[in-house]
């Protein structure tokens, strides 16, 4: 269970808070779905709909940072591949597996889910604090800045 924490805000509860914010609440409900019996198909669509939601997020991310000049966006850009790729082959691995084995990825992979997200928002993620303002004004132009009212709860 990933818990959110203030150290984690990047942009003061804007855009990219609820992004990281609505990762962590699919991540957490991966978690939990073993409560009563690990249901593969509801365990692999949720890991579908991570996977979703972290390249629309990875898009964004990387749109604002291109607007700013961001000058760790290459390094960025190449997290977020491994990362997507890291997510793909654990899809693939839970999608093959089997009773315990199955039982044994899905801790596995929660354990991953939870260092990939909070290693990524804490070490690179956190970098485009100081970029927030200049992003938010140029996000206007284009009205990017309306996916600051996106609901997740
Ligand atoms: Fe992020
Ligand atoms: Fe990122």
């Amino acid at each position: 269970m990933i818990t959110w924490r203030d150290k984690m805000s990047i942009d003061n509860g804007g855009v990219i808070d609820q992004d990281h914010k609505h990762l962590i609440e699919i991540i957490n409900r991966f978690g939990e779905i073993a409560a009563d019996g690990l249901d593969k198909e509801e365990a692999a669509e949720i890991l579908y709909a991570l996977k979703f939601y972290t390249q629309t997020h990875f898009g964004r991310e990387e749109q604002l940072q291109n607007l700013v000049s961001f000058p760790y966006a290459d390094a960025h850009h190449h997290e977020h591949v491994n990362l997507i790729k890291t997510l793909d082959t654990a899809i693939q691995h839970f999608k093959e597996s089997d009773g315990e084995q199955q039982e044994r990825l899905h801790v596995e992979i929660q354990e991953m889910l939870h260092d990939w997200l909070i290693n990524h928002i804490l070490f690179s993620d956190l970098k485009m604090q100081m970029y927030v303002d200049a992003m938010k004004k140029h996000a206007s132009i284009f009205g990017a800045l309306k996916d600051l009212e996106v609901d997740v709860t």
